[in-house]
């Protein structure tokens, strides 16, 4: 193999031609990686790790959930990847939290953080809390809960239904084994007749027709939308008291996508729990949304309530995001996009990451990163463009 091949096979594609890793650095790389890896895994495997480590307080009761100055990194082998660098925000007990950004932007590392799904070893938390409000009263730090511990709280207390369901529902299983399995794990004293019994009483009560046949059934046997349906009822088998809902209704089509989203609607209601809703779809968080969380390059850029979001938007990329709304058309027809593409997220800037996709940008935007500016208790944007606000600050500004 020619030098010019070996490094045109080192370059990072599409992102940035002229770096590349000579193979001392790559290796340097992956021993230093190796090291804070095994840190973390040996941290989380501890047993019988006694509760004070793991136990905390909640900031405010009223919420379930509370991300505070998260950081999620992959540490991989052409250098760490910072998906989630810094991100703060609550999901009150009872609300719908809808999280948008465009695709990479850290949305589906955030919640995997919350159940300890990132991909390890090379994905870790490597700072700040994630506290979480169990039923039993007691507040988890979760980047600090051990591996044993956390099985039981995940899918127990908080369930998580993905993008596409042929993914998480086993090929080989039939749908009716998949469901027991969930409650025979969880629920102390069940028994297979019991578990049976509920699977098809949830089945029923996510609106699959005839559930007794369904229960015999494989995935693959099922439309896409049955087959979300499935995952919902999977979800709540053990009343949750947080569903996080990673892009739902992505891959079903409209007019499934909004059965969907009434049933998720109607199930938190019924468990009055609250969701945390991930997508790229405005006109989901529109209709669904209680609070809404703007996330641009691992950061959220803007937070606020879904009225402060859609009707006053502060952040040049949530505009840019409004007016990509197939309802934004331009004058000529065309729908807007925001030009330019996300930085490579291994070499990010000290400056605001939007800057060079920002058309309002202005000099005082090549400096640090711009801080979180509050402008009402709940809205927050961190731009420069809107100067100071006038709202009080708080201890809510911090970030
Ligand atoms: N297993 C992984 N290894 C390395 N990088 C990852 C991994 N998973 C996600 N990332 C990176 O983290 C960033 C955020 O990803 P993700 O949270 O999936 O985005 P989205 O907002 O589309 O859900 C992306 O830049 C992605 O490339
Ligand atoms: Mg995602």
């Amino acid at each position: 193999m020619g030098l010019k091949n070996f490094f045109e096979r080192k370059k990072i594609e599409g992102v940035d031609n002229t770096m590349y890793l000579t193979l001392r650095e790559e290796r340097r790389i992956s021993k230093e990686n190796n090291r804070i890896i095994k840190y973390y895994e040996r941290q989380k495997a501890r047993k019988n790790v006694p509760e004070e480590e793991y136990l905390t307080q909640m900031r405010d009761p009223n919420n379930v959930v509370e991300f505070d100055n998260l950081h999620t990194y992959f540490f991989t082998d052409v250098g760490t990847v910072k998906s989630v660098n810094g991100v703060t925000f609550d999901v009150p007990i009872g609300k719908t939290v809808g999280m948008v950004g465009e695709s990479g932007c850290g949305k589906s590392v955030t919640s995997l953080s919350l159940m300890q799904l990132v991909q390890a070893p090379t994905g870790q938390i490597v700072e700040g809390s994630i506290r979480y409000q169990a039923g039993d009263g007691k507040c988890y730090d979760i980047p600090k809960v051990p591996k044993d511990r956390m099985l039981k709280l995940r899918g127990k207390e908080i369930s998580m239904i993905f993008q596409e369901p042929m993914t998480s529902l086993n090929p080989v299983f039939r749908i009716g084994e998949q469901m027991d399995e969930v409650i025979l794990l969880h629920e102390e004293g069940a028994t297979p007749e019991i578990a049976k019994e509920r699977s098809i009483a949830m089945l029923k009560s996510v609106g699959i027709p005839m559930p007794d046949k369904i229960y015999t059934k494989y995935p693959h046997e099922l439309s896409g939308g049955m087959r979300q349906r499935v995952m919902i009822a999977m979800a709540l088998l053990c009343n949750p008291r947080l569903i996080i809902a990673d892009e739902p209704t992505t891959a079903l089509d409209v007019t499934i996508q909004a059965q969907i989203l009434e049933l998720l609607r109607e199930v938190k209601e019924r468990i009055n729990g609250s969701i945390m809703l991930i997508t790229h779809d405005l006109g989901v968080i529109a209709e669904m949304a209680d609070l809404v969380v703007v996330m641009y390059a691992g950061r959220i850029i803007e937070k606020g309530t879904v009225r402060e979001i859609f009707h006053d938007p502060k952040h040049p990329y949530t505009i840019g995001l409004m007016r990509s709304k197939p309802s934004g058309k331009l004058k000529d027809n065309r729908l807007y996009s925001i030009k330019g593409q996300v930085p490579n997220p291994i070499n990010m800037p000290d400056h605001c990451y939007f800057l060079n996709r920002c058309d309002m940008a202005m000099d005082i935007c090549h400096g640090e990163y711009p801080k979180m500016i509050q402008y009402s208790p709940t809205h927050f944007a961190a731009c420069y463009l809107c100067g100071e606000s006038s709202f009080p600050k708080n201890d809510l500004a911090k970030e």
